[in-house]
């Protein structure tokens, strides 16, 4: 896992602590507080730096939080151990594609997701049939998950003449990242591939107003614009209008009674 490997030490001060992140992953946390019952066990697929596990076990839930990049799991285990809630966090080096071998016949009360994890998934029907008997009936799925059809970043590129970055999430076999293939599912796609295992509920716009990460170092400079822009965001968001048009996308489902 090269790829991420090689971000672990950088990710948080490039993505969690700009202005963006610190926009957008607390709307997530909001959606995590309405779904997930108090002090759950949850599992989460493509930890990162562990920052969400970190968050929610400091809320009283149990995480299994696991990873395919070493280096990000060393770091997110660290973090944990300085936020003084290592022992509620389980952290294991394991691709999705591969989950099996380390979850056994635990049952968990939620699977979670963040930030686009997924999108590396090379199956998302397979992935929901190895999540289903893990999960109790009912249990929720929260999965942040790259869009299909992003007007900022069509917008961004084809500025920039380069057509190919520019329709690159339409490619139905995927489009080539650092070595990995990235699936890009609209919010239908997503409810087709994990049904008949989940039911959809709700699909909410993750950066429909707000620009992608490599397009929003001018947030950082421009405070009321991006108070601005982070209220209609919201608005979005909250209505759960133009899920298809994010750059990620919340989706929210339940594991099939
Ligand atoms: C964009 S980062 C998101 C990290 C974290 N969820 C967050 O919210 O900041 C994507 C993460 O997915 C992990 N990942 C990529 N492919 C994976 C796979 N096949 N199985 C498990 N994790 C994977 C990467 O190592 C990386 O940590």
């Amino acid at each position: 896992m090269a790829a991420f490997d090689s971000m672990a030490e950088r990710y948080d001060a490039e993505f969690t602590d700009s202005a963006l992140g610190r926009v957008l992953r607390p709307m997530v946390w909001e959606r995590f507080a309405a779904c997930f019952a108090p002090a759950s066990s949850l599992l989460e697929l493509g930890c990162g730096t562990g920052e969400d596990a970190i968050h929610l076990a400091k809320r009283g839930h149990h995480v299994l939080a696991t990873d395919a990049s070493p280096q990000m799991v060393d770091f997110a285990r660290r973090k944990a151990e300085a936020a003084g809630v290592g022992d509620r966090i389980r952290f294991r080096v394991a691709p999705m594609e591969s989950l099996s071998a380390v979850l056994g016949a635990e049952v968990f009360d939620g699977v979670y997701s963040n930030f686009g994890a997924v999108n590396c998934a090379p199956d998302l029907a397979a992935l929901a049939g190895v999540l289903s008997p893990r999960l109790a009936p009912n249990a929720p799925l929260v999965w942040v998950i790259m869009g299909r059809c992003v007007p900022w970043e069509i917008g961004w590129y084809l500025l920039r003449g380069d057509r190919r970055r520019a329709f690159r999430r339409f490619r139905r076999d995927g489009a080539e990242w650092r070595g990995l293939t990235i699936h890009y599912p609209s919010p239908d796609d997503c409810a087709r591939l994990l049904e008949p295992h989940f039911v959809f509920d709700v699909a909410r716009p993750l950066g429909a107003v707000l620009p992608p990460s490599y397009a929003a170092n001018w947030l950082e400079r421009a405070p009321r614009r991006r108070a601005w822009l982070s209220r209609l965001e919201r608005m979005l968001f909250e209505r759960a209008r133009g899920a298809g048009l994010g750059d990620h996308y919340v989706f929210e489902a339940r594991r099939a009674a």
